[in-house]
């Protein structure tokens, strides 16, 4: 008996690694069933996996998703971001993990949906949410003016403030010598429009905070713009940086929501009530930042 279970067991393998027919003839029919979707089961979640990381296909997801996103009661709850801005959202395999990611699933929970999230372009979060695509953007995103234009934002739910990243020797200590220099951000962030009140600064906008980062580390640009936390991580990642003391703007991070969907934000605001009364909100925090 032991023999048999082994040697079907070892079918199984053999199946998945080279899908071969094994010849048993012992092996019932529903346990070779079991070992053909074994083997199937890998290639469909790479498909998954190519889904959420390549951005173009993520718009197609998000287009199917549509007519759920028009009605966001029970269902699913599409998140909007931009999974590349660590420890607020980030891919850890082919999940997207991160405070954004889990405080948006615990609001999900608590609104009785199932959370989607979509990784796109910083800059195309907010039209995602204008046009439906989304029902949410949640991407660190600042609370500012400009954008309160164009969409609504939930309570704030934590603070951040940017910081300078500049090269371990750099001559560069503050923000009064940043005038004249070449500086790297993630086009449309908050980091974009400081810098564009720099005199004579010359601004490098990249797709990631990571790759303005990787250009300074290669000497291309003598400093970037970016959130506090985030700076800390890809300094960690990168070679011979450091972060200046001096934090030159605190902002507050809120979810974005179209302007004519009160609705959602008003359960989610209520959610967000609840998590932060019952430590949910700092406990995802404190899972991600450590304090120092
Ligand atoms: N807080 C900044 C902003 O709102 C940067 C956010 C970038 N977020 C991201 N997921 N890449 O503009």
């Amino acid at each position: 008996m032991k023999k048999k279970v082994i040697s079907m067991m070892l079918c199984a393998v053999m199946t998945a690694a080279m899908v071969t027919g094994c010849g048993n003839k012992e092996a019932a029919p529903a346990e070779s069933a079991d070992a053909a979707e074994e083997t199937e089961a890998p290639a469909e979640s790479t498909d998954a996996a190519e889904e959420t990381e390549a951005p173009a296909e993520s718009a197609d997801a998000a287009e199917e998703t549509e007519s759920e996103a028009e009605a966001p009661t029970g269902g699913t709850l599409v998140m909007a971001t931009n999974a590349y801005f660590e420890p607020y959202e980030y891919y850890e395999g082919d999940q997207v993990v991160g405070i954004d990611a889990e405080m948006a699933a615990a609001v999900a929970e608590k609104l009785g949906m199932e959370l989607e999230i979509e990784d796109m372009e910083f800059d195309s979060i907010i039209p995602a949410v204008n046009s439906g695509k989304a029902d949410m953007g949640v991407a660190g995103m600042t609370v500012t003016e400009d954008r309160l234009v164009n969409v609504n934002f939930s309570k704030p739910y934590t603070t951040a403030t940017q910081v300078i990243i500049v090269q371990e020797n750099s001559e560069i200590t503050g923000k009064a010598d940043l005038s004249g220099k070449k500086i790297g951000v993630q086009l449309g962030t908050t980091g974009d429009i400081f810098a564009s009140d720099i005199e004579g600064a010359d601004i490098e906008q990249y797709n990631k905070g990571m790759d303005a980062v990787q250009a300074l580390a290669n000497g291309m640009i003598d400093a970037v713009i970016i959130d506090n936390e985030p700076a800390k991580q890809f300094v960690s990642k990168a070679e011979g940086l450091k972060i200046l003391e001096e934090e030159f703007i605190t902002e507050e991070y809120a979810i974005a929501f179209a302007k004519d969907n009160e609705e959602l934000l008003e359960k989610v605001n209520a959610a967000l009530d609840e998590l932060t009364a019952d430590g949910t909100i700092q406990a995802i925090i404190d899972k991600y930042i450590t304090a120092e």
